[in-house]
């Protein structure tokens, strides 16, 4: 089953189609990745998707509801979350702090028992930075939850983005070019998280660049070129379509 699939949908900005008429599924615990040269229209399909930017014509189903047109926290909110290919971090904030802040949503005290600091706010609190603790161990951070993100390495900086996402506790995942300016270290520690993702459960639709990382994770590549899908199937399938290393060459 598809836990997300578009029907025919198109954004455009003024003159310029960036997704044209584009029908893709999301299959439910599986790792699509969403490939295509520089400007074919991956991150926007993840903005039109997420209720970033408008949708031009078309639909957008989430677990077969219409989510077409929602507002981006509602649609957060409905388990959905992404990271960003320009990473987004509170520089003023420590790294487990980082995290907690994405955890809003799941707060209940109200401002009263925040100020008067009642027992259920402290409960609350505590299960929140317990889960954001267990959170940065899983992207490799736990030894830097109290250290600033600013001057850290960019790899850990993409980390700790991975971490916020989480931190919504999302059913599907958008990550947006998450190895793009890694070391080789840095990068590992990325492969292997999608993997444990995706033994608990959650589903990851991604944007890459490095054709050795979607070899070794995603079960299903879509290509994109002008905002079409030029080709779609397993890596193996897709690595030597004509139509596939045409666009790609077509770049250089
Ligand atoms: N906010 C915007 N306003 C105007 N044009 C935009 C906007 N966002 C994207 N575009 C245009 O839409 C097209 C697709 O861009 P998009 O960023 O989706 O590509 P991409 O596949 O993510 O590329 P890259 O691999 O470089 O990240 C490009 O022509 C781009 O200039
Ligand atoms: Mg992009």
């Amino acid at each position: 089953m598809d836990i997300l699939r578009t029907e025919n949908m198109t954004k455009s900005f003024g003159g310029v189609v960036a997704n044209n008429n584009l029908s893709i599924g999301i299959p439910e615990g599986k790792i699509t990745a969403l490939i295509g040269p520089n400007g074919s229209g991956k991150t926007t399909f993840i903005n039109v998707v997420t209720g970033v930017h408008p949708i031009t014509s078309g639909k957008v189903y989430f677990k077969d509801r219409d989510i077409s047109g929602l507002d981006v926290n509602v649609i957060s909110r409905m388990g959905i979350a992404r990271t960003f290919q320009k990473i987004r971090l509170f520089e003023n904030l420590s790294v487990i702090e980082n995290v907690l802040v994405a955890r809003k949503p799941f707060y209940k005290s109200g401002p009263i028992s925040v100020v008067l600091n009642t027992p259920k706010f402290k409960r609350e609190e505590r299960d929140n930075r317990e889960k954001a603790l267990e959170l940065l161990k899983l992207v490799g951070l736990e030894d830097k939850a109290y250290d600033s993100p600013t001057g850290m390495a960019y790899g850990l900086r993409r980390c700790l983005e991975i971490a916020r996402a989480l931190a919504l506790e999302p059913q599907l995942l958008f990550l947006d070019e998450p190895a793009a300016g890694m070391t080789r270290d840095e990068f590992k520690v990325i492969m292997d998280l999608i993997i444990i993702l995706k033994e608990r459960g959650i589903t990851t639709l991604l944007v890459e660049h490095t054709m050795d990382f979607i070899k070794a994770v995603a079960d299903w590549v879509y290509v994109l070129n002008f905002g079409q899908v030029i080709a779609q199937g397993k890596f193996e399938e897709i690595e030597r379509d004509p139509l596939v290393l045409k666009a790609y060459l077509g770049e250089e």
